[in-house]
């Protein structure tokens, strides 16, 4: 039962305004004295010519305690709502428990492709933390616009190709051993790199013949194809073994690679156009009349560039899914990267290119201290994911040594912890890696929440089957129990204000919120010592609990054991 739309049908009747403007309006007041909803009347003001003080003590008095209205007052320029708290408290929990895992879940999205570009790491190179970044952003992202019925596809941009691919040749072919490589993956491809950069400061002759391979490669010799090809391999392995671990998957992996054969239609478009201008030997397009500097389409040596690339891709996206939105989840370092050929796509007169959308999110801080990284220090994902897993497995030694299951727990709550922390802020803030502050379990974390839900578990278990049909909702009116119906109610909201700011945090807070409340109620309530119809009420409020706090966690892709 939607009670917003009830107040909203109410309030434009008295105020003379549309339902969507009120809906729209009414706002969840900070002090709950105030009431449960409340609605600002300033903006009113010019329209009705009217004080906001007089529209909302005019509107608060027209409008009946009636239905799930338990008093309408005004107080300055607000009209504030107290709700009828136990048909409230039932109708929430009741449609949680009804809806079960669809609560939240909507078919806004229908019939809308909305592309998703994100985690796409660099082949030969590690997967290394500042990559975690835009891996768990954008998986939560997809989740959460798939959850709204929107047909969300991910796309994996792979950096598969570039120079660095004729460097790993060489350095392979000069010191390279087949069977290392093999059985180290990208440790043994980036300590070839790095030989390769040693020696060629000493000698530079190897960087005219790491420019040959990749002329090779350009031009489709089979050695230079067949090596590359299988560079490519040893890193997707390592690449999906990290997400494996992660729960992601991707709809599809086209690489950098991938457009080759799709660049040159691209530049011919943009010399038709009269948009390319020579620029030292180089091809670019101009930029200054936008206060930016310019796009760089073609190099010197005729290479195309980075920038080439994803106008490339982003055209074939629009043939391919006809989006409704094109989203890029980077690092915030490529913000003018992703504005440049926005403005070239839209120069090129394609009207959809304001349908797409930058997603950039801040740095990764290691505790230690100074390391901010991206990309510069390399920390290796899967060590991280293997220390998080170890740490826990300690905790749980020390807390609970007779868990069964402990190594499958341990990996859901440490791997939990990192992808929490890392979503537990806006995402253009910089993330504090600190194992000590993301594996607290009474702190704000994913242990907390999960355990919340272990917890919750247990005592559903305890509690058995039985009938709950006469359960007693009155029971549910105290302050604690009230504030936890709430949240459950606006659930389905943050939900979508999660998508529309591409901001999953919102979620990841809003189930901290519910922990914290749920267990300031079980503080509060006894639970299964309480009369049968209470009992009951109680139980109903921690399964909705428990189901909102799995749904939620599994939108930022958390498990949530059953037990901890
Ligand atoms: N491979 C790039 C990096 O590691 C990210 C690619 C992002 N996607 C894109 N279409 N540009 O920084």
């Amino acid at each position: 039962m939607d009670f917003k739309l009830e107040l909203a049908d109410k309030l434009s009747k008295a105020l003379s305004i549309s339902t969507e403007e009120a809906y729209a309006g009414i706002e969840i007041p900070a002090n709950s004295e105030m009431g449960d909803y409340s609605f600002p009347c300033f903006k009113l003001a010019k329209t009705l010519r009217k004080s906001p003080n007089i529209i909302a003590k005019e509107a608060a008095e027209s409008i009946a305690s009636e239905g799930i209205i338990e008093s309408v007052e005004s107080l300055s320029a607000y009209i504030n709502f107290k709700l009828k708290k136990t048909a409230y408290v039932q109708n929430v929990i009741e449609e949680v428990l009804e809806k079960g895992a669809l609560y939240g879940s909507s078919d806004m999205g229908s019939g809308k492709n909305v592309v998703m570009d994100y985690s796409s790491p660099n082949v030969a190179k590690p997967f290394h933390v500042g990559h975690l970044r835009t891996t768990v952003i954008g998986a939560a992202l997809y989740n959460i616009y798939k959850f709204l019925g929107y047909n969300a596809i991910s796309v994996n941009h792979l950096g598969d190709w570039g120079t660095q691919f004729g460097k790993m040749i060489v350095a392979y072919k000069n010191w390279g051993n087949k069977d290392l490589v093999e059985e180290r993956g990208i440790k043994e491809l980036v300590s070839l790199y790095v030989k390769f950069h040693d020696e060629a400061d000493k000698n530079p002759v190897l960087n005219d013949e790491a420019r040959n391979w990749l002329l090779k490669m350009q031009e489709g010799d089979g050695e230079a194809l067949k090596l590359w090809k299988w560079i490519v391999e040893i890193s997707m392995k390592e690449f999906n073994a990290v997400y494996d671990r992660l729960h992601i998957q991707f709809d599809y992996f086209t690489g950098e690679s991938f457009y080759n054969d799709k660049m040159w239609p691209i530049v011919e478009e943009l010399k038709e156009k009269n948009l390319l201008v020579e620029s030292d030997g180089a091809m670019i397009v101009d930029l200054s009349e936008y206060n930016m500097p310019p796009c760089l389409i073609l190099r010197s040596d005729g290479g195309t560039l980075y920038p080439t690339r994803d106008i490339a891709a982003a055209k074939y996206r629009k043939q391919q899914f006809d989006f409704y939105k094109s989203l890029y989840i980077t690092g915030s370092e490529q913000k003018l990267h992703f504005a440049q050929w926005f403005k070239v796509l839209e120069l090129m007169g394609y009207e959809w290119a304001k349908d797409m959308d930058h997603i950039p999110y801040g740095l990764v801080n290691l505790e230690s201290g100074k390391l901010s990284t991206r990309s510069g220090n390399v920390i290796f994902m899967e060590d991280i994911l293997n220390e998080a897993v170890n740490k826990t497995k300690e905790i749980i030694e020390e807390k609970n040594p007779g868990l069964a299951n402990k190594e499958e727990v341990a990996e859901k709550i440490g791997i939990g912890a990192i992808i929490f922390n890392d979503l537990y802020n806006s995402r253009i803030k910089d993330v504090l890696f600190s194992w000590d502050r993301m594996l607290n379990f009474e702190g704000e974390t994913a242990p907390y929440v999960q355990y919340t839900h272990a917890r919750a578990g247990s005592i559903l278990e305890k509690a058995g089957d039985f009938d709950y049909s006469d359960a007693d909702y009155s029971v549910l009116t105290d302050d604690a129990s009230y504030e936890v119906a709430k949240l459950l109610y606006s659930y389905p909201d943050k939900i979508k204000e999660a998508a529309e700011r591409y901001e999953p945090y919102l979620i990841t807070r809003h189930l901290v919120d519910i922990a914290q409340a749920f267990n300031k109620f079980y503080q509060d309530n006894s639970i299964l010592n309480s009369p049968d119809a209470e009992k009951k009420a109680r139980l109903k409020l921690t399964s909705a609990v428990k189901q909102i706090i799995k749904s939620g966690l599994a939108l930022i892709n958390v498990s949530a054991p059953e037990k901890m």
